[in-house]
């Protein structure tokens, strides 16, 4: 029962601004990448890590992979200009059994939630991550009224880890491109098969780093972290 994980860090962060795209700043001491990517390195049921980065950043990761002792990162390969193409790039070098498809953004993952997930995939063949929205949310049409509010106790927040059999994710994806459909989430092009995603409890700290205050966030979250170990 292999499990394999994709990592897309080919984004080029333009909402959160700085020069240096976000999977690249320093977190403590090292770059947040790394910090992702260690945590499913030590977690006993990842067998492979496929990386999807940028043509020019290829060398930069696989020094940083190789410093850093990864074993069980088997390809460093080049993404596309949406985050599903890099995923479905990613795809083509994954030989598991199981896929997570976790953002390289989202170093905060703890190995508990991973586990919750791959128990609920292995028995549905499709789970993702999620956490209840804690504010009220609108829609909200183009001239800035309110259209409606939607019940929040149905609204979650969606995070990754996403999880899939891999055929299943190669399916979707496989369709996708040959709709020219583009989509925000993995899970999106799965339900667009028509198969149930069972969302699992995550965790609020599982943060993607997006925006400039979320880097102040990410230092408390780390703090507390290490406070705790
Ligand atoms: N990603 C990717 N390939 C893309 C776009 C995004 O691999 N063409 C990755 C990002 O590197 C990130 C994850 O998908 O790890 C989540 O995307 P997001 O937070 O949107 O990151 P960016 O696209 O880099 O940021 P922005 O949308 O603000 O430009
Ligand atoms: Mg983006």
């Amino acid at each position: 029962m292999s499990v394999g994980v994709i990592i897309p860090a080919a984004g080029q962060g333009k909402r959160m601004g700085t020069k240096e795209s976000k999977q690249f700043l320093f977190l403590d001491d090292q770059p947040v990448l790394l910090h992702t990517l260690r945590v499913f390195e030590t977690h006993p049921e990842v067998g492979e890590i496929v990386v999807v980065t940028r043509e020019n950043e290829i060398g930069r990761v696989t020094g940083l992979v190789e410093k850093a002792g990864l074993k069980k990162v088997t390809k460093v390969t080049v993404g596309g200009r949406e985050r599903q193409e890099s995923v479905y790039q990613g795809l083509k070098w994954l030989t598991a059994e199981w896929v997570l498809v976790h953002d390289a953004v989202r170093p905060f993952v703890s190995h508990e939630a991973i586990s919750r997930l791959l128990t609920v995939v292995r028995m549905h063949g499709a789970a993702i991550l999620a956490v209840p929205v804690k504010d009220t949310v609108k829609q909200v049409d183009s001239a800035g009224i309110v259209e409606m509010t939607p019940d929040r106790n149905r609204l979650w927040a969606v995070q990754t880890p996403q999880a899939f059999r891999t055929d299943l994710l190669r399916e979707a994806h496989e369709q996708a491109a040959g709709q020219e459909r583009t989509v925000t989430d993995d899970s999106m092009l799965v339900e667009l098969l028509g198969i149930d995603v069972r969302v699992v409890e995550g965790e609020y700290t599982n943060i993607k780093l997006t925006t400039p205050d979320d880097l102040i966030l990410a230092e408390a979250i780390y703090q507390m972290r290490r406070n705790k170990a």
